[in-house]
């Protein structure tokens, strides 16, 4: 490969087999380097391609590629509150986060986090939230470089194969306009 590589990054409303095939091996490869997407270690491939056509199935669930040369290499998730939440209808979440690690360090990660928040804005939401492990020093970085706001920690997180506790931090970012001010409690009660 010569020159920058490019990324990109896309909404997934269905996969073909080559999609499907790119995806589940970068999933794979970042699962095995460490990766927090849930899975410690990589399901069989039925069960993770299951997983990814239920996803872009699934209500209130957007599924974004990453692309770097064209060649997926990761993937994140916008996820919607259920329509019964009223109370927390403003804000999304991004889950599932990830980029492989042989596709890491060319800005995949910001060109899926920003398609996520541009969709995000489109879809009338003002804040995202995300959560992270305390351990995932880059995904900080990139997070809080894009102007997320670390607002609450875990100390029991994530429990690890080994069975040892990770911490995890919680983080929210304002889309649209200023950030209200929070309430003073009076109006919970
Ligand atoms: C976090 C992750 C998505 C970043 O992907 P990426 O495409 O390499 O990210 P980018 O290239 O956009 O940016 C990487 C940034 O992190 C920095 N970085 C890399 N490793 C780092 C580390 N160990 N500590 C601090 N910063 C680090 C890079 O210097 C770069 O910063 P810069 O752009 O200011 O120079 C990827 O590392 C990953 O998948 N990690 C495992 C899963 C995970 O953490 N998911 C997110 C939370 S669920």
């Amino acid at each position: 490969m010569t020159g920058k590589a490019q990324t990109a990054a896309r909404i997934a409303e269905s996969l073909d087999n080559r999609e499907m095939d790119e995806l589940c091996d970068a999933t794979a490869a970042a699962i095995e380097d460490g990766g927090g997407f849930g899975w410690l270690i990589p399901p069989p491939r039925q069960v993770m391609e299951t997983y990814y056509n239920g996803v872009v199935l699934v209500p209130g669930r957007t599924l974004f590629l990453g692309l770097l040369d064209g060649v997926i290499a990761g993937s994140a998730q916008l996820l919607a509150p259920t329509r019964n939440n009223e109370a927390q209808a403003a804000a999304c979440n991004l889950v599932g986060a990830f980029v492989a690690p042989w596709a890491r360090g060319h800005g995949l990660a910001r060109t899926l986090t920003e398609a996520v928040e541009d969709q995000a804005r489109a879809e009338g939401f003002g804040m995202i939230n995300l959560d992270v492990r305390e351990t995932q020093a880059a995904a900080i970085h990139v997070y809080e470089s894009m102007g997320y706001v670390h607002w609450g920690a875990h100390p029991l997180y994530a429990r690890l194969a080994d069975g040892a506790w990770i911490p995890g931090r919680f983080y929210y970012k304002v889309l649209v306009g200023e950030a209200p001010e929070p309430p003073r409690g009076e109006r919970d009660k």
